[in-house]
């Protein structure tokens, strides 16, 4: 029993070294399907993170440096003064005179170690300071402006000036600031992509503001970085940063009427919109050019162009749209969206409906 105990312990450890070892090295395992570890900010993708890992490494420089600096003073002040009368089985000398000298109140020694520590935070300081005011500064130029607004577990992204709402999905033009007002429907939540920028509060009662723009072209990752209740592991989001083209034309087909390509595809779309509003899902989710406004739920123009499901915990499939709308519960615990009892047909033609959008 001890011994399956013990094995099990070193398994574990040897996972969780390994696991540490491939996570430092950018060949996390669970993210093997989109490059290596999307959610690594040492490899930044916009301007906002650049400048923040610029200040890790002046902190990380000064660091190791003092860290060294102290480790090879210890070892030799170690071996310099051991006891070389010691012997194992001999009986310890105490003899006083055995001690090196004593020197507490060594003024040299005291002022060097006061001065030193203080040039080093000086040194610290400086990059820190000019972070922080570059990051409470405006853009360099006019940013879209953007509201984020945090339910459990999900985000809203408005963009007033364009009149469009969305989901999930952060859609963003490379090159262009982006002007981000965070709020809470609920509870503390956190913002976080961080190959884009640092943490964010999402408080209710009160408007958080940062910017963030994407110097590559990509799909960026993030999700809550607050424990915000039972499915805060489940509260995802995608930032697509795409050339200016293409988030001017999906902004201008935003909201547009889907148009089916086939007899058999129009007549499935209409019967996924009939269940659609009979199975009350109208009651909760909004689809411009359409009669559905319901406001509780994540705002579903679009929704067949984006690339997950339930916040971006599964990839947009037929496959797991059909079980999502079918028991959302079984995939995010405490989800506000009930089950639906569905037969196949009605599954099918609801995840026809929705993918059209
Ligand atoms: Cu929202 Cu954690």
């Amino acid at each position: 029993m001890k011994g399956t105990a013990g094995a099990a312990f070193g398994r574990h450890a040897v996972l969780a070294a390994l696991g540490l070892v491939m996570g430092s090295a950018g060949l996390n395992p669970v993210f093997a399907q989109s490059g290596p570890a999307p959610q690594n900010w040492m490899h930044p993708g916009g301007i906002i993170a650049r400048w923040q890992l610029n200040v890790f490494h002046v902190s990380l420089a000064i660091v190791l440096t003092v860290a060294a600096v102290v480790s090879v003073l210890l070892i030799y002040t170690l071996w310099k003064f051991r006891d070389r009368s010691y012997r194992p089985g001999l009986e310890r000398k105490a003899d006083p005179a055995g001690l090196p000298p004593q020197i507490d109140g060594n003024h040299t020694l005291e002022i060097i170690w006061t001065v030193i520590p203080v040039i080093l935070l000086v040194v610290l300081a400086v990059p820190t300071v000019r972070t922080n005011y570059l990051l409470a500064s405006p853009p360099p130029s006019d940013p879209i402006p953007v509201r984020v607004i945090a339910y459990q577990w999900w985000w809203a992204f408005e963009y007033p000036e364009h009149g469009v709402v969305t989901a999930n999905e952060l859609r963003i033009p490379v090159g262009k600031p982006v002007q981000l007002t965070f709020e809470s429907n609920d509870v503390i939540h956190k913002f976080w992509v961080p190959q884009l920028a640092g943490k964010m509060d999402v408080i209710p009662g009160r408007i958080n503001q940062s910017w963030l723009q994407a110097d590559r072209e990509g799909v960026f990752y993030g999700q809550c970085a607050e424990l915000c209740g039972p499915s805060h592991a489940h509260m995802r989001l995608r930032v697509i940063a795409q050339p200016e083209h293409e988030f001017e034309a999906w902004i201008a087909s935003y909201g547009r009427e889907p148009q089916p390509r086939s007899e058999a595809e129009a007549a499935a779309f209409h019967r996924g919109m009939e269940i659609f509003a009979a199975r009350g899902c109208s009651a909760c989710h909004t689809i411009e050019g359409t009669v559905f406004q319901g406001k509780v739920g994540p705002n579903l123009t679009g929704f067949g162009s984006r690339m997950t499901v339930g916040a971006g915990i599964m990839s947009n499939t037929r496959e797991n749209l059909a079980r999502w709308v079918t028991n959302p519960g079984a995939l995010k615990p405490g989800v506000m969206m009930p089950a639906h009892d569905l037969s196949r047909e009605e599954q099918d033609a609801l995840v026809t409906f929705l993918h059209s959008l």
